[in-house]
């Protein structure tokens, strides 16, 4: 999978894609990450990529000259071409699914208040956001997708961690621990540590849900769940301990 990346500041993601399981992916040939930077199809000695928006306003936005000159040699072919702005669509895991399917995305990291519409008119398939707040520019956001899209195609992680990830779906992670098994005079939980594969089962299924209540109720409104699991849940809330107090 390609991800073309326009910016004008390629040497941000210089360290986070030189590192860990990015670095690896790359070295198996398995991603291909291309930086263009869009100074580099600014015309003149100044090579000027933003200017003030008409109407008036605070700020500079990104003029569409030089976005449609790097554009235009990438050829990305009917790929998905993304604009990363925090006035696009929620970006989430099943959206992520959705994007690894692809053999190429380009993304355009904004900076200052913004692009000119009509890149966004003539070019862009999909507007993206990462959340409810204002980052500086889209690269952030661009290793935001690429860290979370790259980990979606096949090879690049092992097939039962995202299994595991799967199965666990909808629902924040459970607590874990490794070695020691004391720690600061806190315990492992006991039962991770006698060896009963379905009571461990049940109870990373009942601290998922408690967390979940607590941080995420949001999230629970939405799964819809077995009666096994209803009962749980109605058990957890019977014991007050959906509210952060346990
Ligand atoms: Cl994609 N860009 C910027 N600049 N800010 C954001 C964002 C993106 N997503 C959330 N905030």
């Amino acid at each position: 999978m390609i991800f073309n990346i326009l910016t004008l500041f390629p040497e941000i993601f210089q360290g986070y894609l030189q590192a860990s399981i990015l670095k690896r992916a790359v070295e198996q040939g398995l991603i291909t990450i291309v930086l263009t930077d869009i100074r580099d199809y600014a015309p003149g000695k100044h090579r000027n990529c933003d200017d003030y928006t008409y109407g008036g306003g605070a700020g500079m936005i990104l003029k569409p000259g030089p976005l449609a000159g790097a554009l235009d040699v990438l050829q990305t072919g009917g790929g998905r071409i993304v604009y990363l702005t925090p006035s696009g669509r929620s970006f989430n895991q099943e959206y992520a699914e959705e994007l690894a399917c692809e053999s190429g995305i380009t993304l355009i990291c904004g900076r200052y208040e913004g692009i000119d519409q009509r890149i966004i008119d003539i070019y862009v398939t999909d507007e993206i956001s990462i959340g409810d707040y204002v980052l500086s520019g889209g690269e952030v956001a661009a290793m935001v997708l690429i860290d979370c899209i790259a980990r979606l195609v096949k090879g690049v992680i092992k097939q039962y961690s995202l299994e595991e990830e799967s199965f666990n779906r909808g629902l924040l992670e459970y607590p874990q621990y490794t070695r020691p098994p004391e720690f600061k005079g806190r315990k492992v939980p006991d039962i991770l540590l006698s060896g009963h594969h379905a009571e461990i089962a049940r109870w990373r299924l009942e601290e998922s849900l408690k967390k979940t209540m607590k941080y995420r109720p949001d999230v629970l409104d939405k799964l819809t769940f077995s009666p096994e699991i209803m009962k749980i849940l109605a058990e957890i809330r019977n014991r007050g301990e959906c509210d952060g107090q346990d």
